[in-house]
Parts: C-alpha cells; structure tokens; sequence
C-alpha cells in the first residue's frame, strides 16, 4: 500500500515531529515523512530529521525577504518533495490566506488547547488563569484565521490545583504525540472528510467514541 507522504513545517524542538517520526517507523503506519522544513536554522527539531535521515532543511525568511517569498520557497519545497500533507508542529508563523487556501485540506496544524477555546500563545497559563478545569489539545485542519479550521481530534487534560504553565504544558504535551500521529494515521487512511467545514470520521457513530482512540476496534 501506498503511505501518504507528508512534510513536517516547525520552527523549534520538534518534540511533535518526534512523535510523528516515531509512528512512521512502524512499517504497517500508513504515512511517511518526505521533508522536514524550518524556518530557524537552529531549530532541535532538524537535528531529529537529521538522525532519521530524513531530507530537511532551513528556509531563510531574511533571506527570502517578506512573507511572500518565503511562502513561495516554503510552497517549492513542499511541491518538489512531493508532499500530499502539510503537518505544523510548532511553525511560528502565521501563514497568508493565499497559501493556506492553495494548500486547503492539505495543511493540518496541532494546538495545545481545546480549540476554539484559547486560541494564540501562552495558552497554558491563560487556562490556569481562567480557572479551566480542563483544557488538552486540538489536531486541526487550518484555515486563515489563526488557530481555526474544522477539528479533527482533540484530547481533555485535567488542571490541577498547583499547575503551573510548565507542569500543564508537559501533561498536554504527552497527550499531543497521541493525537497528532493519530490523526494523520486517519487521514492516510482516507477516514476523514470535511462537510460543511465541520470533519466526519468514517466508522465512527457521532458521540459514541472517546477522542482518544475514535476508530474502536481498529
Ligand atoms: C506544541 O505545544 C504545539 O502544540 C504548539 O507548539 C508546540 C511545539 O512543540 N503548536 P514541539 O516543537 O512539537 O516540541
């Protein structure tokens, strides 16, 4: 069979892109990683391509000079390596309508809240002060608002009393290496479509599943 091949965009430790390695390496995984793609020359997460010998590489917005260029050497790149999915694991930067539409059901994002709550940064320590009991992680197709697009998993992380932003951001991190590779296992497996900008998930009886592990039995 045929594995969906699938770029990775980041702009930091990679520990996502980590996950998403690791799953592929399973050889019944039915998505491979072609390129990994940064726009920090120092981010960890190349150095994790590196050792997967995985095709990766720096692109420079400086260099590129303005969004648009960069967003045009990022679309060469993604085209050249043959990618069919786009996963962001930690890109930084918000990506221009154009591309996102170019790239539409194609590009996939993971957020470490329960979107459409606490969109943005400092999410963990936003949930904390708004008292949330619970907050998780969203794997979500992307569109040109920032941090929005039809949700295809999302997993619940309790708050407890003493949290801080970094003991929150650990729990959530855990749970985010499930989901994501999850997700494009889905995908790969031609499980998801989106209708009506909201995702259905073939084999799945609406509110009967944990979204955990949506595909009972599989
Ligand atoms: C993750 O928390 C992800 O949800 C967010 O940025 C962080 C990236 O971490 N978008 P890593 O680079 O995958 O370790």
């Amino acid at each position: 069979m045929a594995r969906l091949k699938c770029a990775v965009v980041i702009s930091g430790r990679g520990s996502n892109l980590q996950a998403l390695i690791d799953a592929c390496a399973t050889p019944s995984f039915p998505a491979e990683i072609v390129n990994v793609i940064s726009d920090k020359a120092d981010a960890a997460g190349l150095k994790r391509a590196q050792a997967a010998k995985i095709p990766h590489r720096f692109i420079d917005p400086k260099e590129q000079g303005g969004r648009a260029r960069f967003e045009s050497a990022l679309d060469e790149a993604l085209i050249e390596s043959g990618a069919e999915l786009v996963c962001l694991a930690g890109f930084m930067r918000v990506l221009s309508a154009g591309f996102v539409e170019k790239w539409r059901d194609k590009l996939i994002n993971i957020h470490p809240s329960l979107l459409p709550a606490f969109p943005g940064l400092h999410t963990h320590q936003r949930a904390i002060e708004a008292g949330a009991r619970l907050t998780g992680c969203t794997v979500h197709f992307v569109r040109s608002d920032v941090d929005s697009g039809p949700i295809i998993l999302q997993a619940a992380v309790p708050v407890v009393p003493d949290d801080t932003p970094e003991t929150l951001a650990d729990r959530v991190l855990t749970t985010e290496h499930r989901i994501y590779p999850e997700a494009v296992r889905l995908i790969a497996l031609g499980r998801i479509t989106v209708v009506d900008e909201v995702v259905r998930i073939d084999g799945v009886k609406p509110g009967k599943t944990s979204p955990f592990n949506p595909v009972p039995g599989d």
